[in-house]
């Protein structure tokens, strides 16, 4: 009989039960729920993010305290992070600090990242060193003044592997890392509170589509989606349907958050369902 080393009867059995090597993870992560793309992928006519030139840096912003372009994430040894070792770009995902020690802009959602488990870091780090590396140089930021950090409560550290197996949990983790909140919290003298607006909705966003406004997704029944069938939430994140059938406006990543697994979109609602009714 043929001898195979216990090593590779493992690779061949963890491939045959069709579990992910740790890139398949991080692409499923970053091209999911993490959203990656909706910041760092170009887009063309209408939007439409440019596949072809996946990460190589993206959208601009230029709000009081700086003006920033969403950097090339590719290996691009230049113009991308391809010299950056495998802890300077976990630093930069949980810290928001680049190597030469200059703090990212806070529209990096790095406060929503220092939850993310050491597998997870592991997967989103082994996928970005698979991504085609392509050369682009996006203007230098520039910063006219510091923002203090603002994680969300319960989200300081890093999530317990074991958690995962609570859905509302691992509902927590989801919709942190896909910094749902971010957008859905309103943004007062310059801060989020997390405390007594999560969720609250009333942020603006101006871009081509002209003005949308981040919606109240609080369990309250009547100002927030507490409601709503789950089915019906489940369609305005991926499909981007408001409760009437009409289309929610950008910049949430439907079409991104729509690649999510139908457990993870369960968990995601099951966590929703949980978040204090505010109006
Ligand atoms: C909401 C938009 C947004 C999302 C989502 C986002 N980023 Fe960023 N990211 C930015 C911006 C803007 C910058 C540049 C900030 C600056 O120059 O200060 C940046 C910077 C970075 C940097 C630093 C690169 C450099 O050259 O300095 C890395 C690494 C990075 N992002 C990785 C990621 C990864 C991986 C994801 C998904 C897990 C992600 N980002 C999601 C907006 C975003
Ligand atoms: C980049 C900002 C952004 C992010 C990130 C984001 N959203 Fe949204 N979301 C919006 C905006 C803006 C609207 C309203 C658009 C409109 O009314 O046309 C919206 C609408 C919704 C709606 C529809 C509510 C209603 O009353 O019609 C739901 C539900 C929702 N978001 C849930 C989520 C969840 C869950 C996540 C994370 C998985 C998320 N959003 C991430 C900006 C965002």
């Amino acid at each position: 009989m043929l001898r195979m080393s216990t090593a590779a009867l493992f690779a061949m059995l963890a491939t045959a039960g069709g579990a992910q090597t740790p890139a398949e993870r991080g692409a499923y992560l970053v091209n999911s729920i993490l959203t990656c793309q909706n910041c760092h992928t170009p887009k063309g006519p209408g939007g439409v993010p440019v596949f072809a030139r996946d990460l190589s840096g993206g959208l601009s912003w230029d709000e009081p305290p700086f003006k920033v372009t969403a950097s090339n994430i590719t290996p691009d040894p230049q113009s991308g992070i391809g010299k950056w070792s495998d802890a300077e770009i976990k630093t930069a995902l949980r810290k928001g600090v680049r190597p030469n020690g200059i703090a990212l802009a806070a529209v990096m959602p790095f406060d929503f990242y220092e939850i993310l488990t050491p597998r997870d870091l592991d997967a989103i780090v082994a996928h970005l060193r698979t991504v085609k590396p392509i050369s682009s140089q996006v203007p230098d930021p520039i910063y006219r003044m510091s923002v203090p950090r603002n994680i969300p409560p319960g989200a300081e550290k890093p999530m317990a592997e074991s958690d995962m197996a609570d859905k509302v949990k691992k509902g927590f983790y989801l919709v942190t890392i896909g910094h749902c909140m971010e957008c859905h919290t309103p943004m007062v003298k310059g801060r989020r509170d997390f405390r007594a607006d999560l969720g609250k909705g009333g942020f603006e966003f101006k871009g081509p589509w002209g003005v949308s406004v981040s919606r109240n997704i609080t369990s309250h029944r009547e100002k927030g989606i507490g409601a709503w069938s789950d089915a019906e939430i489940k369609r305005a994140i991926t499909q981007g349907l408001r409760k009437d059938g009409t289309q929610l406006k950008p910049p949430m990543g439907f079409a991104l958050y729509a690649k999510m697994t139908a457990d993870d979109l369960d968990a995601v609602v099951a966590y929703l369902r949980t978040v204090p009714a505010r109006e």
